[in-house]
This record gives C-alpha cells, sequence and structure tokens, in this order.
C-alpha cells in the first residue's frame, strides 16, 4: 500500500482542516492513520469496526492478546462504550484531555478484538491539538497503540514512524515532535474506589495521591513478571521498547560508573545527565549523551526513545544509562528501561 505522508501544524490552518478531513475519511473507511499525540504517535483505526482494528495488529505485528486504548475527544463521549463512576470523572477532571489511560468496564458497542476479549476497555482522550480535531472529525472512538512495529521503541516523531510504519499505514500525519515521549499512565479503578496502577507515565502517583484516592503499584510496574504472577496489563509481558544495541542501566553514583565504564574495550554510548558531560567526555572510548538535568526528568522522557533509536543507528556496541529515580516521572522512565534494557542492571 502507498502511505500519504501529510506534515500538519497545530495552528489548523485551511489546509490542515483539508488533511485532518482527509485523514477522518480514511478512519470512517476502515483505514489505518498514524497520529500524533502529547505522548508518543499513535497508530490509529476506528474502535467500532472489528476489520479495522484487525488492521491494527496486521500492520504492528502485534499480539492477539494485547488489547488497544480507545482515544476519545470529551470524557462523556465514552458513555456509549464503557461503563463510567464517579471516580472515572474525578480522575477525568483532573487530567482530561491529557497523558492518563483509564480501563472501563466495556459495552458491546466496542468489539473483541480491541479489547482482546477482556471485559475492560482502556480509555483516553488526548490533549494533543492534531489528535482531538482527528478525533472529533471522524465521529467514532480512535483505536491507537503507539506506531510502532510491536517490541521497537515507541515513535515520539513523523521520521520513526516512517521508519516502522511506511507502506504499511494508508495515511502519516507529521505533527512534530511529542513533547511528553512517554506513553500515557494507565490506571484501573477498583471496586473499593482505589486505584491500580498499570503502567507508569506522566500523570505520576504523586499527582493521583494528591487527588485523595489510594494508588497501588501493579507488581509488572516495578520488575519483570514473577513465575506465576497474573498480569494486569498484557502489554508488560511483552520483550519492549528494546534497542537492537545491548543496552546495561547502572545503578550507582556517576563516578563509579565511569571506573566501571573506562576499562572495558567499547566503543560505548552513555546517556547521562547534563551535569555528567564533562565527567564521561574524559574517556575516549566513550560517547557521551545528555539526557538533560537530574533534576528535571522531563528532558529524560522526551528523549528517550528518540536516543535508543539514534544510538542504534551506530556506531555503537553497547548502550549505558542511569536507572533513574523510581518516583514521580522517574517511575515512568524506570519502568521503559528495565524493560528496554531487557533487565540487564549492573549493581555498582
Ligand atoms: O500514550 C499512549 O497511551 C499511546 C498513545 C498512542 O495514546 N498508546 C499506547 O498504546 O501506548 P499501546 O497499545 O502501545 O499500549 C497500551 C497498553 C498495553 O500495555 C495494553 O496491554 C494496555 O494498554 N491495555 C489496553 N487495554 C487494557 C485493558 N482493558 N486492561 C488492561 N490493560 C490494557
Ligand atoms: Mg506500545
Amino acid at each position: 500500500m502507498t502511505t500519504e505522508f501529510t506534515r500538519i501544524s497545530a495552528a489548523m490552518s485551511g489546509e490542515d482542516l483539508e488533511s485532518i478531513e482527509r485523514a477522518a475519511t480514511v478512519i470512517r473507511n476502515g483505514g489505518l492513520v498514524v497520529f500524533p499525540t502529547e505522548t508518543v504517535y499513535g497508530l490509529g483505526a476506528d474502535a467500532t469496526q472489528r476489520a479495522a482494528a484487525e488492521r491494527i495488529y496486521a500492520a504492528k505485528g502485534r499480539p492477539a492478546d494485547n488489547p488497544l486504548i480507545i482515544h476519545i475527544a470529551a470524557p462523556e463521549d465514552v458513555e456509549r462504550y464503557a461503563v463510567t463512576s464517579p471516580l472515572y470523572y474525578r480522575l477525568a477532571e483532573a487530567f482530561m484531555p491529557g497523558p492518563l489511560t483509564v480501563v472501563l468496564p466495556v459495552r458491546d458497542t466496542i468489539p473483541r478484538t480491541v479489547t482482546a476479549g477482556l471485559p475492560t476497555v482502556a480509555v483516553r482522550c488526548p490533549s494533543h491539538p492534531v489528535a482531538a480535531a482527528l478525533i472529533r472529525a471522524a465521529g467514532v472512538p480512535i483505536a491507537a497503540p503507539s506506531a510502532n512495529l510491536s517490541g521497537s521503541p515507541s515513535p515520539t516523531n513523523a521520521a520513526h514512524v516512517r521508519d516502522d510504519m511506511d507502506g504499511r499505514v494508508d495515511m502519516i500525519l507529521d505533527g512534530g515532535s511529542s513533547v511528553i515521549g512517554l506513553e500515557s499512565t494507565i490506571v484501573k479503578p477498583e471496586e473499593d474506589g482505589t486505584l491500580t496502577l498499570l503502567r507508569p507515565g506522566a500523570v505520576t502517583p504523586e499527582d493521583l495521591a494528591a487527588l485523595g484516592i489510594e494508588v497501588r503499584l501493579a507488581g509488572a510496574v516495578m520488575h519483570a513478571l514473577r513465575p506465576g504472577e497474573t498480569v494486569l496489563s498484557p502489554g508488560m509481558k511483552y520483550k519492549h521498547y528494546a534497542p537492537r544495541t545491548p543496552f546495561y542501566l547502572w545503578d550507582g553514583d556517576s563516578a563509579k560508573a565511569l571506573s566501571y565504564l573506562k576499562d572495558r574495550e567499547e566503543k560505548a554510548a552513555v546517556l547521562c545527565y547534563e551535569e555528567d558531560l564533562a565527567l564521561f567526555l574524559t574517556v575516549p572510548s566513550l560517547t557521551p549523551i545528555s539526557v538533560g538535568s537530574r533534576e528535571a526528568l522531563g528532558g529524560f522522557a522526551s528523549r528517550l526513545f528518540a536516543l535508543l533509536r539514534e544510538c542504534d543507528k551506530g556506531p555503537y556496541t553497547a548502550i549505558y544509562a542511569p536507572l533513574p529515580p523510581p518516583h514521580g516521572l522517574g517511575l515512568a522512565l524506570y519502568n521503559r528501561m528495565i524493560r528496554a534494557a531487557a533487565h540487564q542492571i549492573i549493581t555498582l
């Protein structure tokens, strides 16, 4: 299939609106459109058409038991598709539109292909103006996983999408770089009024707790699934986000990391905090790349997936990075990085 590639600015000029209309028609006709969101790019199809949803799994090479998130234009639009609760609307009031996904009991308006047969559906209302305009114009909820081939890092710009999806989708809307760079936070409201955090993101456990809601972390957030452990969010059991180059994390301070790395005969890329750039530059075999300040992890979050893709282009035999602190936005980084590194952590 030939993929139409269209630049689109958030300002939404007349030409941009025409592109949105064309993309909305593709969606209504059961086709695939990649669109920008504030987290990562999404690979979208009409969530109410079974055949359209099936095309998503085929284009990504995604296992059929890993369900999709449906994207809506306004929190109340979910009523036709899922069963809401006062807790849902409290979360919506605080965090929608934005990087929060809520798992709700599904209605039969959503085909089982989308939910992978689960009795629940994951719902998100993105804040990116292009995403919001596309969903409105399509007039249907849009099922969309991240627009990468299954297993590779999520795409945070249209060049990443083109690398993975050219020829596999009808249309790619290029809206520039994703501001957040990590996928949305996923929570599941429980009957006792608490939340289970299935996937950490830019809405942090601290943000949720500030609403006075008790939050519990699902096991797979902080570690690999243990034998016999039930997976609450199917995506967490797959190897994920991984670069092809061997990727290692160090747990310890940067001075110790330097002495560990300096004697290894490796041409390694070192993702490091801005504050440590000069330190790693002292070793000729290492190529330090700044992820921004350790005091503001937003820079690291927005660049992580792009850097992993870049480092894969070479000439490195290994990639190293510090294990981020597992709280605040650091928890989302920690969760993605232990998977990307296939749990290879060097304790210093
Ligand atoms: O930021 C995001 O959430 C991006 C953008 C495009 O919106 N989407 C995204 O989708 O990350 P995806 O498919 O890459 O990740 C969705 C995750 C998977 O881990 C999946 O298992 C989980 O959501 N999920 C979907 N439906 C679920 C459900 N009913 N119960 C539990 N987990 C669910
Ligand atoms: Mg994904």
